[in-house]
């Protein structure tokens, strides 16, 4: 308990420099590694379709550039739904010869979160 209060003082800089300099850097890390721990596990609970299309999928499907099915067109995405969602991830993963990059140039997104993404996509189409 006491530790930890020395430790909370030292990381707020009440305590003076000398007094915390000889634990630092192994609290450094210490905390370091918790908040990357905390990040990564923020990871894996996935981020939504929407978080991922606004990020990545956005830029070429907002206004259907390069012949990319348009977010919200109807037209465009119904014979795209109709193939299924399985369909529709065969394409996303690897990409297209049509110009649909691979993972939509979604590097770090699982295949949860690419299906989140489509699903944003196609809920939106079947309204528009
Ligand atoms: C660089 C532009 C670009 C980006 C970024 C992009 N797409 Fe595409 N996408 C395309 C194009 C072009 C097509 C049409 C390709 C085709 O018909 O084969 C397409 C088609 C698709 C299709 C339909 C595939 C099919 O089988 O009909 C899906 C699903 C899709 N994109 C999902 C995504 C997702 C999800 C993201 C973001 C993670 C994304 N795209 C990002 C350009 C892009």
């Amino acid at each position: 308990m006491k530790k930890t209060v020395a430790f909370v003082r030292c990381f707020l800089h009440l305590t003076p420099f000398g007094a915390c300099a000889k634990n630092r850097p192994r609290r450094f890390f210490a905390v370091a590694g918790a908040m990357l721990a905390v990040a990564g596990l923020a990871q894996a609970a996935g981020r939504s379709g929407e978080e991922i299309y606004t990020k990545t999928c956005k830029v070429c499907h907002e206004a259907g550039i390069a012949g990319s099915p348009k977010f919200g067109d109807k037209a465009a995405w119904e014979p795209r739904i109709a193939k299924g969602m399985d369909a529709l991830m065969a394409s996303a993963v690897p990409g297209t010869a049509k110009g649909m990059p691979p993972k939509g140039t979604c590097m770090d997104c699982d295949d949860a979160e690419l299906k989140a993404a489509i699903e944003f996509m196609v809920s939106k189409a079947k309204q528009g």
